[in-house]
């Protein structure tokens, strides 16, 4: 078993966690509101979360904002998406900052509004140095946009004889997927009561402990996240030994 696998092993607390928040649409028509102020309120649960892991020193917060699925929406949804992201980054990179979080973004920013690239930019710069929790926001992104990109630098590096077809190992890959300096995931959460992926991390969720809830993510609290990570710490994780491997490995 590899020693990263066997600190996994012994680590009652998540590295990383990695969320879809999703059910903002819903809160919102449950009250009879627009969907518009589901999002908003999706935010003030996001400070919230985002508060309470780098309080707990959680190493890693992923959170889904917008899927490369995403732009089906009707228009006018997706334009506040965007105004929403742009207003956000606005007006929390200085808080983010004081707070000593590091900004990641992950997705294809290329199609986002050329302000709102320039402002992911500046947020990624400005949080550089920091060293409390990272906070990956993955905006357009897709497990399959991710492997796609990945496949294309593999090839391009073979092309021009930087190395060879069989040089292509799994850590190989892993180097040109989106995050590869921080850990992997180990506790996924999705909100919302859905008990789907939807095109999020794939090749990153390999050995992740899954935990659905159906509270609507602008209801999840720092409670919520609690009990998700008390219950994460009840789980056995095996990558593929047996139930009595494990105790042996971690007694
Ligand atoms: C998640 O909430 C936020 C985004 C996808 C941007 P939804 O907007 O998907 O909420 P529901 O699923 O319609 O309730
Ligand atoms: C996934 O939620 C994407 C985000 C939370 C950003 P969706 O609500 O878009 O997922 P589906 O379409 O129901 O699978
Ligand atoms: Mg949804």
């Amino acid at each position: 078993m590899r020693v990263e696998e066997v600190d996994l092993l012994n680590s009652k607390k998540p590295r990383h966690i990695a969320i879809i928040m999703d059910g903002n649409g819903r809160w919102a028509v449950a009250r009879r509101l627009p969907r518009a102020l589901g999002h908003q309120a999706g935010v003030k649960a996001v400070r919230k979360i985002v508060e309470y892991c780098a309080k707990e020193n959680i190493e890693v917060l992923t959170l889904f904002a917008f899927s490369s699925e995403n732009w089906r929406r009707p228009k006018d949804e997706v334009s506040l998406l965007m105004k929403l992201f742009l207003t956000t980054l606005q007006s929390e990179i200085n808080r983010l900052d004081r707070n000593n979080v590091r900004v990641h973004f992950i997705g294809d920013r290329s199609a986002f509004p050329e302000k709102l690239q320039q402002k992911i930019v500046e947020g990624e710069n400005k949080t550089r140095q920091n060293n409390g929790l990272n906070l990956v926001i993955a905006a357009n992104y897709g497990g399959h946009w991710d492997i796609q990109q990945a496949m294309k630098s593999v090839a391009e590096s073979v092309l021009s004889g930087e190395m060879q077809v069989s040089d292509i190992s799994e850590e190989v890959i892993r180097s040109r997927l989106s995050i590869p300096s921080l850990p992997d995931p180990d506790l996924f959460i999705r909100t919302g009561g859905e008990k789907r992926i939807s095109n999020f991390l794939l090749w990153q969720l390999a050995y992740t402990e899954f935990y659905f809830t159906d509270e609507l993510w602008p209801d999840f609290s720092q409670t919520s996240l609690k009990n998700a990570i008390e219950d994460f710490a009840t789980r056995q994780r095996r990558f593929g030994h047996t139930g009595e491997q494990i105790k042996k490995l971690t007694h």
